[in-house]
């Protein structure tokens, strides 16, 4: 299991509300004990800090908010004792613009670095080389008067985009993988994979009806969004990653199955665990349509890499919760994403049942995209809160000032407390997780969906076959409001099984150890279980 880390907001070391390096060295013990096989720490190099650490401006060192390289190495050996990886984030698409690259860049038309990044005339008087928006709202162009052009950004304007056509760019940013490999780095998450590359002759995009929430025309990014040539440079990283054994993870958001199988490469030669962000737009605690998906992602016969939350979108306790029995909900999806075929990636707080704590005035916004979309858009703050160890004032995060504010339900949702119940969500997620670390189906075990016209239940085995032998474990998920009974026919899978062991279930009755017997299925609740001959 990969355990993301925004590290603004993980732990405060020093006191200066901003969380740091020594912060999450100082919880390593926690993520252990939790279950944590690799932490993925977003960016933490030195950057303006525009875009939160996605606006780097040295990829080879690390920003003083967050401590020294020194530190980083310290951090790095101390999780090698507690056998955690450390992930870095690796941010291809674009740098910061106080990057001295692109000072250096923006100087003058005939600098040395001028084309490392995208530099075009406008189509006339005040007007941008072509029609591309940014994501982060306006034109996709700044005009820069220095040197009376435009500059591409596909983020925001302090974000320009790095022109990975010219050579000296690849090797450079090619070197700065290899800078962290030699600092024992077991990998990267590469950021915003799908827009490296733009049309070489900057077609305007083909309009759609309507705005977007930043009140943009829609427009299908089809010339400067998930080119072919993407493909190229992700196979040259991988070559890279390999020669230092290390695994490359992918923001890849993906339309279509076909689309997010590319990513894995026609040979496996790209990235072995692109994130299925499919999975997130399954916004409804829906067995149905989870199990649809799953089925989708199956059908790649690929590794899945399953993720319910992270720093750009709201936190899955909300997205899923009915506001009445959210940590039963937080139970259930993690039952199911802990349980499947993959390897899941989990937001930090997910396993306490952190919630969002949305801004509600435009003032207190500190996210770029909450301030150019508010109010329709508030942003990504509500999901990056401090978080909460403790239930002391600023949840143990700090004792200076947090940089976001807590949500009030700190008070119960934070590690001490949790860990001292046995119905919290926190001690849920601790022995599910050490339930996979110990079971051969769990971990490698192919799935096999049951009962699947319940649009109540998700049901599925997990099987591994040793020799003539089989491991066989079966997972129910109640995803409704109502208690449901559960029939599971194992015959149709020519399962012979005499006996049926609970392995963990948040029931409040034990079912039958006969495989035979329905399951009485509580609302929102889950059953898991060893299925014996
Ligand atoms: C994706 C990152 O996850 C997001 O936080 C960031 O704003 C954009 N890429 C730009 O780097
Ligand atoms: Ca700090």
């Amino acid at each position: 299991m990969f355990y993301e880390i925004y590290p603004r907001s993980f732990a405060d070391s020093n006191n200066d509300g901003i969380g740091d390096l020594n912060g999450i060295k100082a919880h390593l013990t926690y993520l252990e004990n939790l279950g944590v096989d690799a932490i993925w720490i977003s960016p933490c190099y030195p950057s303006p800090q525009k875009d939160f650490g996605y606006d780097v401006s040295d990829y080879e060192n690390i920003d003083p908010m967050y401590g020294s390289l020194q530190d980083f190495d310290a951090l790095e050996q101390a999780a090698q004792q507690d056998k955690i990886k450390v992930i870095m984030d690796f941010v291809p698409n674009h740098t910061s613009d106080q990057h001295k690259w692109f000072l250096d860049s923006r100087s003058s038309r005939t600098s040395a670095h001028r084309d490392w990044y995208i530099w075009r005339d406008g189509k006339g008087p005040g007007q941008p080389p072509n029609n591309w928006i940014s994501d982060f709202g306006g034109p996709a162009w700044t005009y820069d008067p220095k040197t009376s052009q435009y500059y591409y950004h596909y983020f925001e304007a302090a974000q320009p985009d790095l022109n990975w056509r010219n050579p000296a760019v690849k090797d450079a940013m090619f070197d700065v993988t290899r800078f962290w490999y030699r600092h024992g780095v077991a990998g990267f998450r590469l950021d915003a994979v799908d827009t490296l590359f733009e049309d070489p002759q900057l077609r305007d995009n083909p309009l759609l009806d309507g705005k977007n929430e930043f009140g943009d025309r829609e427009m299908v990014n089809k010339f400067n969004d998930n080119l072919p040539e993407n493909h190229v440079i992700l196979k040259q990283l991988r070559t890279i990653a390999d020669e230092h054994d290390a695994v490359l993870v992918g923001e890849t958001w993906t339309d279509n199955i076909s689309q997010l199988k590319e990513y894995y490469g026609a040979k496996n030669d790209e990235i072995q665990m692109p994130m299925d962000f499919m999975f997130t737009t399954v916004n409804v605690l829906s067995a149905s349509k989870f199990r649809a998906q799953i089925a989708l992602q199956e059908s790649a016969k690929e590794w899945p890499v399953y993720v319910i939350s992270n720093h750009d979108m709201q936190r899955s306790y909300n997205r899923y919760g009915d506001g009445t029995h959210n940590d039963q909900i937080a139970k259930v999806m993690a039952g199911m994403y802990l349980t499947l075929r993959g390897t899941p990636i989990m937001y930090y707080g997910e396993e306490l049942g952190m919630e969002n704590n949305d801004p509600t005035r435009r003032e207190d916004v500190k996210d770029p995209l909450g301030q150019a979309g508010w109010p329709v858009n508030k942003g990504r703050d509500g999901e990056r809160t401090p978080m909460q160890w403790n239930d002391s004032t600023h949840a143990g995060f700090t004792s200076g000032t947090p940089w976001l504010p807590i949500p009030a339900s700190y008070k119960s949702h934070n590690v001490a407390t949790e860990s001292a119940d046995p119905n919290s969500v926190l001690v849920f997620y601790k022995n599910l997780l050490k339930l996979r670390r110990q079971n051969p189906a769990l971990l490698d075990g192919e799935y096999i969906p049951l009962n699947q016209e319940d649009t109540n239940v998700l049901t599925y085995l997990r099987r591994v076959h040793h020799g003539s032998e089989a491991e066989t474990v079966l997972v129910v998920l109640n995803m409704s409001a109502s208690a449901q009974p559960v029939q599971v026919n194992l015959s149709a899978q020519s399962i012979v099984s005499s006996k049926r062991e609970a392995l963990l279930t948040t029931l409040g009755a034990a079912p039958s150890t006969n495989p035979a017997d329905p399951i009485q299925m509580d609302p929102y609740s889950v059953y898991i279980a060893k299925l014996t001959r």
